[in-house]
Formats: structure tokens, sequence, C-alpha cells
């Protein structure tokens, strides 16, 4: 695990859109796994910005969600897929196609098919090239919340209280408004991806930050299965860095 320490989020966001912009000019058809959230947001800004400038288009690509709340409106502004519209969709933004985004379906009769629906999509796709990930404050990747199996394909789970707290900022700070299941790629699922890129930032992810990358990895930590794979570059801000002890491990590490 390759951890680089940015000032800011502006920039640790746009040092990682450097490896999506790199990868997907080398391979503009490949396959793209994408996170919601706010740790993002510099990134996809960054990679708006690159197609603006005509240097990097997702027009070929296929792009696969990590997650999608269950039972939210199709409408509703917070949906994953409505989110992920507003950051990659269309000429003006990245070139994705809205077709080539696929999001579980969250408003399925059946959620649990719908989730073998992704999961299965993502192997017909040949796989993620490359897996954009945030982290939650508990650890959780994806919506895969602590003491979960580190081998789940992608299912219907149940957020924690503590999500459900974090993500009120999104529903007017109304926690009964955050829906209470969703439905993720599974941490076997994610592990698949063949790149991982991680972006967060701030306080409140230093200890979650802390434990996946010098913890052990335990269930209680679920981004802590990182660790067993070959290819993870991790872009934090120095408030998201801050209870980081080996730094100069870390920095070997890195080049
Ligand atoms: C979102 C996702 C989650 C978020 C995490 C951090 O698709 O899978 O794991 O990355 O909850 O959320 P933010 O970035 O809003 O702090």
């Amino acid at each position: 695990m390759r951890v680089f320490i940015h000032p800011d989020r502006t920039s640790a966001g746009a040092a990682a859109a450097e490896e999506i912009i790199t990868a997907f000019t080398t391979r503009p058809d490949g396959v793209l796994g994408v996170a919601t959230g706010s740790s993002p947001e510099p990134l996809y800004a960054a990679l708006r910005a690159a197609h603006t400038a005509g240097t990097f288009s997702l027009a070929q690509a296929r792009a696969f969600a990590l997650d999608e709340y269950v039972g939210i409106p199709a409408d509703h502004e917070q949906s994953y897929r409505n989110v992920l519209r507003r950051e990659l969709v269309g000429a003006e933004r990245t070139g994705l196609t809205e077709e080539n985004l696929h999001t579980p379906d969250g408003l399925a009769d059946d959620p649990n098919a719908a989730a073998d629906a992704h999961d299965r999509a993502i192997r017909d796709a040949g796989g993620v090239d490359l897996q954009i990930l945030g982290i939650g404050s508990n650890g959780h990747i994806g919506f895969n919340e602590p003491l979960g199996s580190f081998s789940s394909r992608s299912h219907v789970g149940e957020l924690a209280e503590s999500t459900r707290h974090d993500n009120a900022r999104f529903f007017g700070n109304d926690i009964d408004a955050v829906p209470t299941h969703c439905i993720t790629q599974g941490l076997g699922t994610i592990r698949e991806a063949r790149r991982l890129v991680m972006v967060a930032d701030g306080e409140n992810k230093a200890e979650a930050i802390r434990q996946m990358v010098e913890g052990p990895v335990a269930a209680l930590c679920p981004a802590s299965i990182l660790q067993l794979h070959p290819d993870v570059m991790v872009f934090v801000d120095e408030a998201a860095a801050s209870r980081l002890e080996h730094r100069d491990l870390l920095a070997a590490v890195a080049r």
C-alpha cells in the first residue's frame, strides 16, 4: 500500500486523478470503479477539468458504482446514480455515457437479485481495471461495515448507525432521512479490482486511515483488507494522515 500525503484535499484529489488520466489514456475502453460521497469530489473535478482541456475522456469507458442506497426514489438527488451523473456523465463532464454508467438497482423488487446482477455485470465486463475508493470514519469501504466477511460478493447491507450519522449531512442533517440499507460491492468483489486508488481527507478519517495502513488486517476495519492487495495507492490530506506513526517507512514504500 503506497500512501501519498498532500497538504489539502484538492491536491490529493488532483494527484489521484492523474492516476486515472494515465490509466484511461493508455486504455480508453477500460473499466472504472466509481465511489460517491464527498471524498472523490476534488478528484472528479480534476477529471472534468482534464476533459475540458482535451487531455482525458471516459467516452469509451465503462463505469461501475461501488454502491447504491436501497429504496431511495430514482429522482432523489442523493441516489448514487444521480450523484455520479452530476459528477461524470455527459460530454460537458468527462464524456462518460449514461448507458456505460452501471449502478446497482436500489429500487428493485428483489434487491438481493439486483446485488447479484451488479456483481455479474462487473465480471462480464472483465472486472474493474481501476477502482476509486473513499473510506468511512469506521473503516468501511463501499458500504462494507465492520465485522462483515472479507470475501463477500455484492450484497444488500445494513448501514451502521455511525455511517447514517456521517451521511445525514447529505439529507438535511436528518438521520431519519438516511436510508437504512444499501447494495454494495462486497469486499471480495472490491479486492478483485486490478488497481485501487483511495482518497480521504479530514480529521474524522484519521483513525480509520491509521487502522487501515498501520493496523492489523482485521474485520473491525474492513479497509485493512487492502493491505493484502498488490496495487493500492492512498491519497490523503494532512488531517487524514495526522495519526500515522510511521511516515518515514511509508515514504520509503511509496518511492
Ligand atoms: C461511497 C462509498 C463509501 C464512502 C465513505 C466515505 O460510494 O462507498 O465508502 O466512500 O462513506 O464517504 P465520504 O467521502 O462522504 O466521507
